[in-house]
């Protein structure tokens, strides 16, 4: 554990410049779409980060090969000789991501079976797969449970289907997309996710050769079509890492310009941002010309001066505020003069990381209650899902321990807006999603430094 701690010496203004790459929650799941087709396919921007890691190695043991593409951030995936792997060569991939179970569709289609190891992801709920493994009992899988994990097959194909989510799940929405694709006939899904991750994958589904129409009220119809191709695809920026650096800036007072980072994909965050007294500057993107080099488009955030101000959210599907965007801004909210609310409503245990805060002189309460508008799914089952944080608190330097990505992000902010020397430990499981970010706090002038 020690090798594995990043000392912040805090109570300094982040300022400066950075630039996010494509959408982590996009790009593992473009990389899994290119096993659909049956020429090469192209990805640009992709992040080094931990998940694409896992996602390329569980590629390269189906027979894709990926190969590092002439631009920075740019993989190759040729899909010319799909092949099975052996049980105990995917699960070296055990419990390392959530995105290994997206493979089903893909490896069904390509090799009529598929083995998925155990998942891993952020301990933020219990995090079940039955709308993923329910959808794919409505395709025609049938899906044995392993104590070594999911073994699938397909004994008569897979068919399209009528199926209706219980609630939008981003991963299960997916799940259904990319096997609907190449499913025989006609797939409706009712009360899917849309959010903009989601939307990117149908444009890269649809360059492949997909049909499928976004209708309104969530409702996504895919004809299937029985071959694919390869597709060649930029991904939408990480919205999500703009906003962690947006809420950094405000938390330490500073200034930090987000290269990439997209307005429309923003809205929420932007509203929210600017009601608690951040403020913003959208850069529009201008391509070049002769003798006019263009310009990247990107955000500009900063912290005004004065006090901020308190804010009641709710998490929520899109377009709602993101749960993600949840635990970097409440460090923000320590510093707003009054009472902020946050009622969590889309996983059931997303604020024990609020604890550590306290501990560094944060006043937060969590409640089982929604204090929300609208009750939510955890309203009666005794989950703590709301939170009110009183400020604004002076934040002093403590020793913390990362419990999760987005909430360990969240401790590195405190640790930089708190005066003194934090040790913050486990800081490698924010390399899981959030690219050279050690590299990014060097250039935002952060004192921070591996002991
Ligand atoms: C994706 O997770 C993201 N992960 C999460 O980001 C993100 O928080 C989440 O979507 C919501 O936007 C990736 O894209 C890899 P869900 P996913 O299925 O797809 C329940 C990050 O830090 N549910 O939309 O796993 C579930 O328990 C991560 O980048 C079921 O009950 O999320 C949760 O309460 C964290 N049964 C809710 O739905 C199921 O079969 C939403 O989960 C599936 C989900």
């Amino acid at each position: 554990m020690t090798d594995d701690v990043l000392v912040v010496h805090g109570g300094s203004p982040l300022e400066g410049r950075i630039r996010v790459r494509g959408a982590k929650n996009l790009v593992s799941k473009a990389m899994v779409a290119a096993l659909l087709g049956d020429t090469p396919s192209r990805l640009f921007d992709v992040p080094r980060i931990r998940d694409v890691e896992v996602v390329r190695g569980l590629l390269g043991l189906h027979g894709v090969k990926v190969t590092d593409g002439d631009e920075d951030g740019e993989l190759v995936f040729d899909p010319a000789n799909v092949e099975s792997a052996s049980t105990d060569q995917i699960n070296v991939h055990a419990g390392s991501s959530r995105i290994p179970i997206l493979f089903c569709g893909p490896l069904l289609h390509r090799l009529g079976h598929a083995f998925i190891p155990d998942l891993g992801g952020c301990h933020i709920g219990p995090r079940p797969i039955d709308f993923h493994l329910q959808a794919l009992r409505e395709f025609g899988a049938t899906v044995d449970k392993r104590p070594e994990g999911l073994h699938l097959s397909a004994p008569n194909g897979l068919h399209g289907t009528k199926f209706a989510l219980p609630y939008p799940s981003v991963g299960a929405t997916e799940q259904v997309l990319l096997t609907a694709v190449m499913a025989e006939g006609v797939t409706e899904l009712r009360n899917a996710a849309v959010e903009p991750e989601i939307i990117d994958l149908i444009c890269i589904l649809q360059k492949m050769g997909a049909i499928i129409k976004v209708h309104t009220d969530r409702v996504i119809e895919i004809q299937g079509v029985p071959k694919l191709h390869g597709y060649t695809h930029r991904p939408i920026p990480d919205r999500i890492e703009a906003a962690s650096w947006a809420a950094a800036a405000l938390a330490t007072r500073g200034h930090v310009e987000v290269l990439g980072a997209q307005q429309a994909d923003m809205m929420t965050f932007l509203n929210i941002f600017r009601s608690v007294g951040g403020e913003y500057e959208v850069t529009d993107a201008r391509p070049p010309k002769l003798g006019d080099p263009g310009q990247e488009g990107g955000i500009r955030f900063w912290h005004p001066g004065g006090e901020l101000k308190s804010v009641a959210l709710e998490t929520d599907v899109h377009p709602g505020f993101m749960t993600d965007w949840q635990q970097p801004l409440v460090v923000a909210l320590t510093q707003a003069r009054g009472l902020s609310i946050v009622h969590e409503t889309v996983y059931e245990q997303r604020l024990g990381y609020t604890e550590a805060l306290n501990t560094m002189g944060a006043n937060i309460q969590v409640y089982r209650d929604c204090l929300g508008g609208t009750p939510c799914r955890f309203g009666r089952r005794n989950f703590k899902h709301s939170a009110v944080i009183a400020g604004p608190s002076k934040l002093h330097a403590a020793d913390l321990v990362i419990p999760d990505l987005r909430a360990g992000f969240s401790h590195l902010i405190a640790a930089l807006a708190a005066e003194g020397t934090s040790r913050v430990y486990g800081v490698d499981l924010i390399n899981r999603g959030y690219e050279d970010f050690e590299a990014k706090l060097a250039d935002l002038g952060a004192h921070v430094e591996r002991p």
